[in-house]
């Protein structure tokens, strides 16, 4: 396992589309169209009915979409024991996959075992699990994912206290001189987005505002021009890139 430690401490902005809210009927469009706006990956939610109150599609839909699709693949693991599932998520074509520290109780050998196989790992929290869970940890993965809603379903309001979470991870990650993506999952939206960025996130996880809308081009290019604005803004008002 290396460690990635940098001087410029937030990482460019990425917008990443949920499927969860696409229109399955027609999967394979819309993950085209979302690639051809410019999405910077897919978001897949596996969800075991367990872990959290709702099922909804397991390794065999990344598998479909591999040959639809170039863009990196991230299996975001909403299950009990997800030491399970990696091989299959990762045979499937995941590319990054993102575990629950609430469903993991061995964090350092799901993170070497999946960091093995060459895949990139993150980890994700829920709204009220404090960042001090992942902190001995934290130089070992790729991406710490704050769920800004209850995990389980899309569509839901963003908790405005997240805003403070997000701002105190990066405020950690610039202390302790890491430079990782910080997700946001859950309730990003037009109007959220720029705050989101200011408080220091850079990968912005988004199923309703993309694949609830009219357009799902047009959704991916406006939440994409938001974020390079604001990230613009930041970086010039700070040449480090922080805040
Ligand atoms: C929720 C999922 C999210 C969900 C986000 O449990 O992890 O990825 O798809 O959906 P919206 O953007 O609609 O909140
Ligand atoms: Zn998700």
């Amino acid at each position: 396992m290396s460690l990635s430690r940098g001087t410029r401490c937030i990482p460019p902005p990425k917008i990443v589309p949920s499927i969860l809210s696409a229109d399955f009927r027609r999967l394979g469009e819309e993950v085209e169209e979302a690639e051809e706006a410019g999405a910077d990956m897919l978001h897949f939610d596996i969800m075991d009915g367990r872990f959290v109150p709702n099922i909804s599609f397991g390794p065999m839909v990344i598998k479909a979409l591999r040959s639809v699709s170039s863009l990196p693949f991230i299996a975001h693991l909403m299950v009990e024991k997800p030491e399970n599932i990696i091989d299959h998520v990762i045979d499937a074509g995941g590319d990054f996959i993102v575990f629950h520290i609430e469903a993991c109780a061995y964090p350092f050998r799901l993170i070497s075992s999946i960091k093995e196989r060459g895949i990139n790992v993150g980890v994700a929290l829920n709204p009220a699990t404090p960042l001090s869970y992942i902190k001995y940890f934290a130089d070992y993965v790729d991406m710490v994912l704050l769920m800004t809603v209850e995990p389980g379903f899309g569509g839901q309001e963003f908790i405005p206290e997240m805003m403070k979470k997000i701002r105190r991870l990066r405020d950690f990650m610039i202390r302790t001189m890491l430079r990782k993506d910080i997700a946001v999952d859950g309730g990003v939206n037009f109007e959220n987005t720029s705050s989101i960025i200011r408080a220091g996130a850079n990968v912005l996880i988004a199923g309703t505002s993309i694949f609830g809308q009219n357009s799902i081009g047009e959704s991916i290019r406006r939440l994409k021009r938001i974020a390079s604005e604001v990230y613009r803004e930041i970086c010039e008002t700070s040449p480090d890139g922080q805040l």
